[in-house]
């Protein structure tokens, strides 16, 4: 397993990841593919998020990838917190393949993303999930979060709010 920045050579597997994905709300919105005409104008649109261009804060994306070039999972790791990001979105943002899902790669996801955290110095990693969402909510779990006040959006929708220090 390792761990790959999103550029031209992934087309074909980025595509084919979203076509198993389906038509839930693709997590992270980062990498969603609907919406853009080519992958270089998907590339062009990553990078612009990835240098903090507005309304972005700067970020980093990676796709988890076997050993036998398949993606498995993608990780979006936003560098600050802006205030929709304070309460909804949180630090990071994950998926895994469907097909991939219960073998223990989401646990191992976050823990990769947390060095990363501690490379780009972010001391506190705050991570957010559905109230419903228990996969996520043990992932977090997994990874010693320490729960927060929840948020409740003016949907009405409650997140669940985690954080992990980083030494
Ligand atoms: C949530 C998600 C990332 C979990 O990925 P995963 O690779 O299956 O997670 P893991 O295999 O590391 O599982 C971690 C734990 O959660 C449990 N788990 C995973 N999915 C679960 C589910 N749907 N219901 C209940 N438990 C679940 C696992 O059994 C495991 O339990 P354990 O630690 O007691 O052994 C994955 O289901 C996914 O991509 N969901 C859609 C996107 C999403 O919700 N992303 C998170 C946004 S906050």
């Amino acid at each position: 397993m390792k761990l790959v920045k999103p550029s031209l050579e992934w087309k074909e597997q980025h595509e084919n990841y979203m076509e198993e994905w389906g038509l839930d709300r693709m997590v992270p919105s980062s990498m969603d593919l609907s919406g853009f005409h080519t992958y270089e104008e998907f590339l062009v649109a990553l990078e612009d998020r990835a240098t903090g261009k507005e309304p972005w804060v700067p970020s980093s994306h990676y796709f988890l990838v076997n050993n036998v070039n398949q993606i498995v999972g993608m990780i979006d790791i936003r560098h600050e917190l802006n205030e929709y990001l304070r309460t909804i979105g949180g630090h990071i943002g994950y998926g895994i393949r469907p097909s991939d899902r219960h073998k223990g790669y989401a646990s191992n996801l976050l823990k990769e993303a947390l060095t990363k955290c501690k490379e780009l110095q972010i001391s506190q990693v705050l991570i957010t999930c559905d109230e419903d969402n228990i996969g996520s909510t043990k992932v977090i779990l997994n990874n010693g979060g320490i729960e927060d006040d929840v948020f409740i959006t003016e949907e009405g929708q409650m997140k669940r709010r985690f954080w992990i220090t980083l030494q």
